[in-house]
């Protein structure tokens, strides 16, 4: 019977004969899968994994540094490596959505490929696929399958003649959960809602700028914050808010404003394939609305996204 404590435990025992004395270079990504492998492999090679976590300038309010730190906390030789400028500059001016993956993809894997080839002498890349998105890149399915270029599976560049070492293939999200748990790692880490790769520049529909991130990542921390002390964080399966590329009329005192629309996107879902929107409690949305609308400058008017996927997608972009 599959437990997580055997799994973890003959995982780790599996790794050190796999990876010896080797090196493994591991971007972390702050989600649960890739900590979770992070961990493993840490169990079974100590500061022989190198592990890099970047800062696209396009994670939440904060996110950086609480989960550097965090890493930092767990023992892992982890690197930060502060990135935003490259990332703004190669997103500059584009809005079609595939053309941002695309740059913010590429901007990754230049910094990843330069922070990897600092690391002298290692073996392997160290990944925290899971089953799902094994299934996922494999499968013939159709348009969805090209709707989105999910970039986190097979986006090694070429020249960097690494082998893989995914610990985690064979698990579904609530089994790496309860390793994670096995593991010791902190609930912040394990119980936190799917990001996307892209993070906020898929939720800023159109051109994105540090302005706009930062006006984003104000509302998404109130709305956010609001879900956890109404402890409504754990009922939602993933949330967060998009920045409209559209300007409304509003009122503030004696002032005619113009400024932006903001939508908030929860939903309830087992795996992101179906989606249902959340029947958030309508006094919670009164109390975020009212927050953001008084706290967020440059925002005037807030919605709330009440379509289900499919046929709508969790993200607009
Ligand atoms: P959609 O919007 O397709 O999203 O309903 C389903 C799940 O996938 C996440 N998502 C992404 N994750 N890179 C990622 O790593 C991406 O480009 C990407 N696009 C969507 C989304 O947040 C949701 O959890």
């Amino acid at each position: 019977d599959w437990t997580s404590e055997s799994f973890a435990e003959q995982t780790i025992a599996e790794l050190k004969v796999e990876l010896g004395n080797d090196r493994v270079v591991m971007a972390l990504s702050g989600g649960v899968d890739s900590s979770v492998a992070a961990t493993l492999v840490h169990h079974a090679i100590g500061k022989n994994l190198f592990c890099i976590f970047v800062d696209n300038g396009l994670l939440r309010k904060d996110e950086y540094e609480q989960v550097l730190h965090s890493y930092e906390d767990m023992g892992l030789n982890i690197k930060g490596v502060d990135a935003k400028d490259l990332f703004y500059s190669e997103l500059a001016g584009l809005t079609d959505p595939e053309a941002k993956r695309k740059a913010i993809g590429k901007a990754f894997i230049d910094i990843f490929d330069q922070e990897a080839h600092l690391i002298e002498d290692v073996k392997w890349l160290g990944q925290g696929t899971i089953y799902p998105d094994v299934i996922e890149s494999v499968s013939v399915k159709g348009p969805s399958a090209t709707i989105k270029s999910h970039h986190n599976v097979g986006g090694l560049p070429d020249f960097m003649k690494l082998k893989v070492v995914e610990p985690l293939k064979t698990l579904f999200k609530d089994e790496v959960r309860a390793v994670g748990r096995t593991l010791g790692i902190s609930e912040n880490i394990l119980g936190r809602h799917p990001f996307p790769g892209p993070g906020l520049a898929i939720r800023i529909l159109g051109d994105v700028t540090a302005e706009k991130v930062h006006i984003l990542q104000q509302v998404d921390a109130i709305f956010i914050n609001g879900l956890k002390k109404w402890d409504l964080y754990k009922e939602v399966w993933q949330a967060g808010v998009m920045l409209l590329p559209v300007q409304s009329v509003g009122v503030m005192g004696d002032e005619r404003t113009y400024e932006n629309v903001v939508a908030l996107r929860a939903v309830t879902s087992v795996d992101g394939m179906t989606a249902d929107w959340a029947h958030l409690p309508y006094d919670f949305l009164a109390e975020v609305s009212n927050d953001i609308i008084n706290r967020v400058k440059g925002v005037n008017r807030v919605v709330y996204d009440i379509s289900s996927k499919p046929p709508a997608t969790i993200e607009w972009e």
